[in-house]
This record gives C-alpha cells, structure tokens and sequence, in this order.
C-alpha cells in the first residue's frame, strides 16, 4: 500500500467525524473530473481533505489545479497536512474563510471548470449564486447531501433544475449527489 491509499483508507475510517463524502461519491468525482478533464477546480467546504485529495488524484491526471475553502481553522490545517502527506499540496490551494466572502473578495478574477459545492446546506443557493458568474460555459457543478439534507438544499435544487442554462441531475448516490451543467 502507498501513502495515498493509506491515507484515503483512515480518513474513509473516520468519515461521520468529518463529514466526508462518502467512497461512493468520490470515485465518481474523480471519475467525472477524468473524463471532462477539468482543469480549474473550486471546492466550497475542505473539511480534513477527503474529497480535496480524491479530486487532486484526479487533476493530477489532467495536469489542473484545486482551490478549496473551508471556515474552520482546525480543519483547514488537518487538510493541508493530508495534502502534504500525499504529495498533492503543489496543486492545491486551500484558503481560509467563508465560502462566499472567499469567492467574492479572492476568486473575482478566477474561472473555473468544475465546482464542488459541500459547506453548510442552508448555503447553496447563495454558493451558487456567487459561482455562477465565474463558472465557464460546459462547466459543471456537483453539490453533495441533495437527498439528506433536502429541506435545507431546496431553494438551490428548485433554482438550478429549473433554469434554461443549466441542465441538472440528481443522483442516487449516497446522501444524494446534484449534478448540473452550465449550458450556455
Ligand atoms: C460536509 S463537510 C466537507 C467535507 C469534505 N468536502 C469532504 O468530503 O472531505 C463541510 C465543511 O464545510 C465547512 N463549512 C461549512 N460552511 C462553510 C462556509 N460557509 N464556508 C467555508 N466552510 C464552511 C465546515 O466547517 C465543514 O468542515
């Protein structure tokens, strides 16, 4: 076994303490990552860098970039030691702060290809209210605990399903998995 593995397999151990996404949904994030070989990735919401590594595996491969934001403190600084530990840290970004003040006072002069959308729920609609803008055309965005957490995540899955420049999905994946992308 190498460190990555190692790695994902105890932070898979632990992953109802961090609220990481489950295996499930990040072989399909690195899948999908792969496939539309993304380049410029924004997560929203680090956590211990579960999801932040299996996107950075998959970005290896196509030779992109991940900036990921989480709030708390704690968290950010075990997710930048996961990062160093398995030799991604020289493509990852990982920023301190709110998601939305991030995205509107760091990100203005960004773009991105794939966004993963996992900070707090009662967010998302104003997560991608501000992403929307910075997010390319055939950009994609995945959103994690679309079925758990419905209640919360409402206004943004009622929006996005309903608006004509994106085309959206939700996946029966653990938790429940939004998939949408930007048409035009
Ligand atoms: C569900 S966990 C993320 C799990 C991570 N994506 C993974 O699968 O490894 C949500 C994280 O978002 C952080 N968070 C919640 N609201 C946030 C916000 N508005 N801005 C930045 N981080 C936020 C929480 O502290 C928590 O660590």
């Amino acid at each position: 076994m190498n460190v990555i593995e190692d790695t994902l397999k105890e932070l898979e151990a632990t992953k109802n303490d961090f609220w990481n996404i489950s295996k499930e949904t990040g072989d399909f994030i690195e899948f999908l990552i792969k496939v539309s070989k993304a380049q410029n990735v924004l997560e929203l919401g680090t956590s211990n860098g579960y999801s932040g590594l299996r996107i950075a595996l998959a970005l290896k491969e196509t030779g992109g970039h991940l900036t990921t934001v989480e709030y708390w403190e704690k968290r950010r600084s075990v997710a930048v030691e996961n990062f160093k530990k398995c030799g991604v840290d020289d493509i990852i970004t990982a920023k301190l702060g709110s998601a939305q003040m991030v995205i509107e006072e760091e990100l203005q002069n960004e773009t991105f290809d794939f966004v993963f959308i996992d900070a707090n729920k009662a967010g998302y609609i104003k997560f991608f209210h501000a992403v929307h803008p910075l997010l390319k055309k055939g950009g994609i965005i995945v959103a994690d605990d679309v079925l758990s957490h419905c209640e919360q995540v409402k206004p943004f899955v009622d929006e996005i399903t309903n608006r004509d420049d994106y085309s959206a999905q939700i996946l029966n994946l653990p938790d429940g998995v939004l998939i949408a992308r930007k048409n035009f």
